[in-house]
């Protein structure tokens, strides 16, 4: 792979085309944040009204830090998976007390607080304060099996690593938030689950399964 020309595609088709989401307003840490926990099992449409109504009521970090459980849980009504709320609340009371308010810069100290995980770590720090760390979930390992022919299962928590590393090998330096933004944003409208449309995709001539023609047989996954 021409690592170069396949982050200049990749970063400028996400220039033209990406959707025009609430939390691409803003580089605010803490939205950000929030926006990227409220994603992890929730999809996009579904998080948009939560992440407005959250932020209406709970503008700043220190206003969440505020909240009571009450008032966090109800905001989070019909979201579902209510430890992240919990896990974020006790991570934002620790940022206040313990920072100041700012959310950590650095993947160490970011990765103790509550609920912050690898995935959660790199997107916040690259798309917040541009640093360049891989921000891998399961669409992003979705894309990289592909775009690298990477036959790791995808289900094991050993692979997780692999991909870190694919990640970092291929980030761009000049904008990891757009790099790290522009492998979701791929893999949420062109290289699907199934059926993908490489014939629309902006990296098919960087793309190892492309060229095979396994696309459809990655990534490789066991039933859990
Ligand atoms: N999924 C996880 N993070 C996302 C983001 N920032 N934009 C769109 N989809 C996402």
């Amino acid at each position: 792979i021409n690592i170069e020309a396949f982050q200049i595609d990749l970063v400028h088709w996400f220039q033209e085309e990406q959707r025009d989401l609430p939390w691409r307003k803003n580089n605010d840490p803490y939205r950000v944040w929030v926006s990227e926990v409220m994603l992890q099992q929730t999809r996009v449409d579904t998080v948009i009204p939560y992440y407005n109504r959250f932020l209406e009521k709970f503008p700043t970090i220190e206003a969440f830090a505020n909240a009571d459980e009450e008032e966090i849980l109800k905001i989070w009504e019909g979201l579902g998976y209510y430890s992240r709320v919990r896990n974020l609340h006790t991570a934002v009371k620790e940022v206040v007390v313990d920072y100041g308010g700012k959310v950590p810069d650095s993947k160490e100290e970011i990765s103790k607080l509550k609920g912050v995980g690898p995935y959660t770590a790199g997107a916040v720090l690259s798309i917040a304060y541009g640093k360049p760390i891989p921000a891998v979930d399961g669409n992003v390992m979705r894309v990289l099996s592909r775009i690298l022919l990477i036959t790791d299962d995808i289900a094991k928590p050993a692979s997780r690593k692999t991909f870190e590393m694919a990640g970092e090998g291929l980030i761009y330096h000049d904008n990891p938030s757009y790099f790290n933004q522009a492998l979701m944003e791929l893999g949420a409208l062109i290289c699907t689950p199934t059926s993908p449309a490489c014939l629309l995709c902006p990296v098919r001539e960087h793309c190892e399964a492309f060229a095979k023609g396994v696309q459809d047989e990655l990534p490789v996954k066991t039933r859990k």
